[in-house]
């Protein structure tokens, strides 16, 4: 479980979700970041601004791509055209890999732009190891699928999240994104051991680690990544260093998004801890 894949995507190190309040800042300084995630709904359409400046930053920076709408689980059929602009923007990115989330977001047409949870039986397996085997095929590459948070759980689950995720990594051959931020969310709303999960993943599979704020309502905890990261998620992100060995990491922030200096402060703290957990003076980033 511990072997390293020899066709794993390189060690990145440390980067951040490409916002474009921060399009000018990146381009016309040079930000203490090593890699760039795009979402890459918000690039599906051809030509403007968006794409051009995506052009401008993938020339002087790796790129990965994570996508908000593949809906891997629903049980609409999938949808061939959002999967035909993910391979066109995929040729022209080139990115290291390609994520999306393992939830359903919507059916009969109608994207619903949540990521809704499903229930962890062995039907539910079949059908998403199926359609991620479909999606990978058709894109002729591995997909790389995150954990999502959730505020419900289902009566009929026969495993947990964190077999149902191992049992998808292995059985469709794909790589793992590895969001601490939604394991400590999870962890909190659903009453079970952040840690349990983290040592129940396969390590040679995850490829990437998303850090990110959330609300705390007292009673449960929403994922909203408007805030900076709590101590709390911090800690699990110490702790899921030492797991996992050098992962690419990244803050995640999708509102409130702050000046592009605070944003690699937070990444500079994640940087300091990775540095620190692998006796390393500096955690260097591949190409
Ligand atoms: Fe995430």
């Amino acid at each position: 479980m511990s072997t390293e894949r020899p066709d794993k995507p390189p060690f990145l190190g440390f980067g951040l979700g490409l916002r474009p309040q921060h399009y000018s800042e990146i381009l016309d300084g040079d930000p203490e970041i090593d890699w760039f995630e795009v979402i890459s709904d918000n690039y599906m359409i051809p030509g403007g601004q968006p794409l051009r400046m995506l052009d401008r930053i993938r020339e002087r920076y790796p790129v990965v791509m994570h996508g908000v709408s593949l809906s891997i689980a629903s049980t609409a059929p999938l949808d061939m055209d959002y999967l035909q602009s993910l391979k066109a923007l995929a040729e022209r990115v080139q990115p290291k890999w390609i994520s999306d989330h393992l939830c359903w977001t919507g059916v009969h047409g109608v994207n619903l732009h949540d990521l809704l949870p499903i229930p962890y039986t062995k039907e539910a397996l079949d059908h998403v190891v199926d359609r991620i085997s479909q999606v990978q095929d058709f894109l002729g590459r591995r997909l790389t699928i995150e954990n999502v948070s959730s505020y419900v759980s289902f009566g009929q689950s026969e495993m947990t999240e964190w077999e149902f995720v191992t049992e998808v990594a292995e059985r469709a051959d794909c790589w793992l994104l590895f969001d601490v931020n939604n394991v400590y969310v999870s962890a909190f709303n659903h009453g079970f051991s952040a840690q349990d999960f983290l040592n129940g993943v396969p390590r040679d599979r995850v490829v990437q680690f998303h850090v990110a704020g959330h609300s705390h309502e007292e009673s449960h905890i929403i994922d909203t990544h408007d805030h900076p990261v709590c101590d709390e998620v911090w800690d699990l992100y110490r702790h899921t260093v030492k797991h996992f060995g050098p992962v690419s990491t990244m803050i995640e922030r999708d509102d409130n998004i702050p000046p592009l200096a605070e944003l690699v402060e937070e990444l500079n703290h994640a940087r300091a801890i990775a540095s620190e957990i692998l006796g390393l003076p500096h955690v260097a980033a591949a190409e």
